[in-house]
């Protein structure tokens, strides 16, 4: 997981590239549950523009094209937009794949552009104020980042904590919920709640099936103004 509050994006950039060529992420594949879910149920609009935000391999990349979105994928890492690239051509889907940097973009995204945007497993409080302004009337963005955890806590749960060592990787309680809180009364942007949590989720591994996730979650929907 990327912070840029201490690591140069140029660095960045080769870190990730390296952890890809290395197999990061491989086997995982399949999309989050959560955005299917939040599809599924119809809590996300039903097409449109969609934007993954450090969309790496492309997993909910190709899932949201496959489900009729026209998706930009946006991804720092030039390994994970081949790799994503070519999955899809493999699976017969089409998204529109960027290798840009995210967070020293001038203006990262188009305003009012989106019915739908999602940010899953990228700490970037910077870029929050961004993808608020990119979302369309009623558009509806979806976030997802590991939660730190207490390790006291860590010990009492059945499996293996998934997710980054360090907690510079992990957002505090509530700290998805200000951001976004913060965000939206400096740009004036209203918006309601459709979905939020922060805890425990399962999350298997191919070394441990067993494995948990702490993750704190927020879909809200823009207001038409
Ligand atoms: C933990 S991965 C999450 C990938 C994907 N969202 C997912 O859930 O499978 C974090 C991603 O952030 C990307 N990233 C890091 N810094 C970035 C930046 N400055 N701009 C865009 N993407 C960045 C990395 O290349 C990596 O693919």
């Amino acid at each position: 997981m990327s912070d840029h509050r201490d690591i140069s994006t140029a660095a960045d950039r080769q870190r990730w590239d390296q952890r890809y060529r290395d197999g990061a992420y491989a086997e995982r594949l399949w999309p989050s549950a959560y955005l299917q879910h939040l599809v599924d149920e119809g809590i996300t609009p039903a097409a449109g523009r969609a934007l993954d935000v450090a969309c790496g391999r492309g997993r909910n990349s190709l899932y949201l094209a496959s489900q009729g979105f026209a998706v930009d994928a946006v991804d720092v890492a030039p390994v994970a937009i081949a790799q994503a690239a070519n999955s899809a051509v493999a699976q017969g889907l089409r998204a529109r794949w960027q290798c840009r940097d995210m967070l020293t973009a001038t203006n990262p995204v188009p305003a009012q552009a989106y019915a739908l945007i999602v940010m899953f497993r990228f700490v970037a409080p910077t870029l929050i104020p961004h993808l608020l302004e990119g979302l369309a009337p009623n558009g509806v963005l979806v976030v997802e980042e590991h939660l730190q955890w207490p390790q006291s806590d860590s010990a009492s749960i059945a499996g293996p904590l998934a997710g980054p060592s360090s907690d510079r990787f992990r957002v505090a309680p509530e700290e998805l919920r200000d951001q976004l809180l913060g965000a939206s009364t400096s740009a004036g942007i209203e918006y309601d709640v459709l979905d939020q949590y922060e805890g425990l989720i399962a999350e298997a591994t191919e070394d441990h099936p067993d494995a948990n996730a702490a993750v704190s979650r927020m879909c809200i929907r823009c207001r038409s103004q």
